[in-house]
């Protein structure tokens, strides 16, 4: 939920720390802070309240220099978003900016108080500095002090640490948060994603839950977590650091609505083979023999991926007949979910920090079950805990409201779909090959709707200003319409409300008036007929409505104030259309309303804490 950057090497650091948590915005931004220690003894720190830009102003207003620092990136968990709990945070001689939670903070700082230690902050984080500080007494290293305090920490952490008086090393730890080490000719770097200094190299490494590193200018030792010192892989990183960048977009999240027809590409390049109607799942690493066996699968996630998982209950049903249960994962560790030896987890997560649904995998594989994950993230918690990962290849999403992120784990859904339906025989080659068309189709079908933004921009006038929306959808457009209410909600700050059609007259129907606009999703789709009866008790309760349909369809112009044509395509990959559309909507509302599209308020992007 904090991002968090370190550096020690030969030049001047503070830029290099502060741009990097810039690039590191979109995971936390109620405060930030920075450190700068070169020779033994001497230290700088500044801290600001709010967003990054306070901070620079402050840095910049009179500048220092060194070559090593740590900075950090806040959101709040422990005590308010205030200068005194911004990090770093400093004990004796230590300094350390963290991302996570400790969890026995509360004992850790009854001891250290009752030493005599004396804590400025609310944090669980200046907890842990003291600590490490008062372990410095008996200790050979900081390494060896924080080795000492780890033992006696519980929680989740992404560490960096320096002590003043050892200034040629940082030390660095990794439990349950992310954390990548990077390493150039001149300088090695810790951060908690690879955007933060991918201008800087892209050797990186991935630490494992219980790491520890001691960087120095001239080398890395990875140590696990007993202390033994260990290997890690290095990886080599092609994206190029300016996709990373708004790229002349008003804001990330267009940017993102943008590239979906180059990240579906992606998603589907060297997995699809359309002349035998299949995929090529080689890469995921899970006992074919077992997914053959399986006769249910379990999905856990929350949020935008939990609407993704609901989408493909429709059509893994339909085509592979396991039956497909969808469960928020926050839900799910909290029961006593039934598993069985054929039972597949699928977790589903853009991240893969997500804390509720990595304790959700975590629950599945103590049952017994095995787990596999679509994700978004390399190396990140949720697929280097599963059996197998299929990775969507949406490229790094900095818009807090997930977009490419969503649709390309709706194409990775229809490809987990084919191969099953492929093994269990209830889809032929035929049909195989014919959904993996309607797939490579989608990019040029959302191109066609981004060529044409005015309907949406239409909207934005018409209804910025209503105080609440209702979204309606059947069959596979009913997760839509609970999507389009997520996205407007996070980022207009609007009410919204989804709905399957069909239930609108239980209840939500009583909500209808002239003031409430209605997102109506009403395709030539098995449903079509239903849905437009749905519709009309909708309009006859005075509901404005808009009318989300095929391309084409003129029916709706005389009932709806608002008629938006939509490419038609095949039904198994309708949903990926809509899904633009959905987020099209709340975008222009957004922009009009001037809300903080990509940072909006209380949200963070990667939901790190239960
Ligand atoms: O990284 P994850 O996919 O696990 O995140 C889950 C949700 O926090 C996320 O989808 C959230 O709902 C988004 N902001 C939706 O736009």
């Amino acid at each position: 939920m904090c991002g968090v950057v370190g550096y020690i090497g030969l030049e001047d650091c503070a830029t290099v720390i502060l741009n990097g948590l810039k690039k590191l915005e979109y995971r936390g931004y109620d405060s930030a802070g920075l450190a700068i220690s070169e020779t033994a003894g001497a230290l700088k720190v500044i801290r600001a309240e709010g967003k990054l830009s306070n901070l620079e102003k402050i840095f910049y207003q009179e500048p220092f220099e060194g070559t090593r620092g740590l900075g950090h990136i806040r959101w709040a968990t422990h005590g308010a978003p205030t200068e005194i709990n911004a990090h770093p945070h400093v004990a004796g001689s230590i300094v350390l900016a963290h991302n996570g939670i400790i969890e026995n903070y509360r004992e850790l700082r009854d001891k250290l108080a009752a030493l005599g230690r004396e804590f400025s902050s609310a944090t669980d984080t200046e907890v842990v500095a003291h600590l490490i500080d008062s372990e410095l007494k008996s200790a050979s290293s900081l390494h060896d002090a924080v080795l000492k305090s780890l033992a006696q920490v519980e929680g989740s952490y992404a560490f960096v640490v320096m002590d003043i008086n050892e200034p040629d090393t940082l030390v660095v730890a990794r439990n349950a948060a992310p954390m990548v080490l990077g390493r150039s000719d001149t300088a090695a770097f810790a951060a908690s994603d690879i955007p933060a200094v991918l201008e800087h190299t892209r050797k990186f490494v991935f630490l494992h839950d219980g790491d520890t590193a001691v960087l120095t200018r001239e080398k890395t030792s990875i140590f696990d977590v007993s202390g033994t010192p260990v290997e890690r892989p290095e990886k080599h990183i092609q994206w190029d650091p300016i996709s990373a960048e708004k790229q002349g977009y008003k804001h990330f999240m267009l940017k993102e609505i943008f590239e979906q027809p180059t990240r579906i590409i992606d998603t589907l390049r060297g997995r699809a083979d359309v002349e035998a109607g299949d995929i090529n799942l080689g890469e995921v690493d899970i006992d074919p023999e077992f997914l053959k066996k399986v006769n249910r699968i379990t999905v856990v996630a929350c949020g935008g991926s939990f609407y993704s998982a609901m989408v493909s209950k429709y059509f893994i049903e339909e085509h592979t007949r396991i039956p497909v249960d969808v469960e928020l994962a926050s839900e799910y560790r909290y029961r006593k979910p039934i598993i069985d030896e054929n039972t597949l987890c699928l977790a589903i997560s853009q991240s893969g920090e997500t804390a509720d649904t990595l304790a959700a995998l975590r629950e599945a594989k103590r049952l017994g079950a095995k787990v596999m994950s679509i994700c978004n993230v390399i190396e990140s918690s949720i697929p280097r805990e599963s059996d197998g990962v299929l990775y969507t290849h949406a490229g790094p999403e900095i818009s807090v409201a997930s977009t490419k992120a969503s649709t390309t784990q709706l194409v990775a859904l229809s490809m987990l779909g084919i191969w099953l339906g492929r093994r269990k025989g209830t889809l032929s080659a035929e049909q195989g090959r014919s959904w993996i068309e309607a797939l490579r189709a989608v990019p040029t079908s959302i191109e066609a709707v981004l060529t044409n933004l005015e309907p949406y921009k239409d909207v934005a006038k018409t209804y910025a200003s209503a105080s609440s929306f209702l979204y309606l959808g059947r069959g596979q457009q009913y997760p839509v319409a609970l999507e389009g209410a997520l996205k407007l909600k996070e980022i207009s700050y609007i009410h919204a409300e989804g709905y399957a059609s069909g239930e609108m007259k239980h209840g939500p129907i009583a909500l209808i008036d002239e003031k409430m606009p209605v997102v109506a999703i009403a395709l030539k789709d098995t449903v079509y007929d239903k849905t437009i009866s749905n519709l009309m008790e909708a309009h006859a309760r005075g509901g404005k409505i808009i009318a989300l349909v095929s391309e084409g369809d003129r029916s709706l112009s005389d009932t709806a104030e608002i008629v938006i044509e939509l490419p038609q395509v095949d039904e198994r990959v309708q949903s990926i259309i809509t899904y633009v559309a959905v987020q099209l909507i709340s975008y222009f509302i957004a922009d009009l309303k001037g809300t903080d599209i990509d940072q909006p308020r209380n949200l963070a992007k990667s939901v790190t804490v239960e």
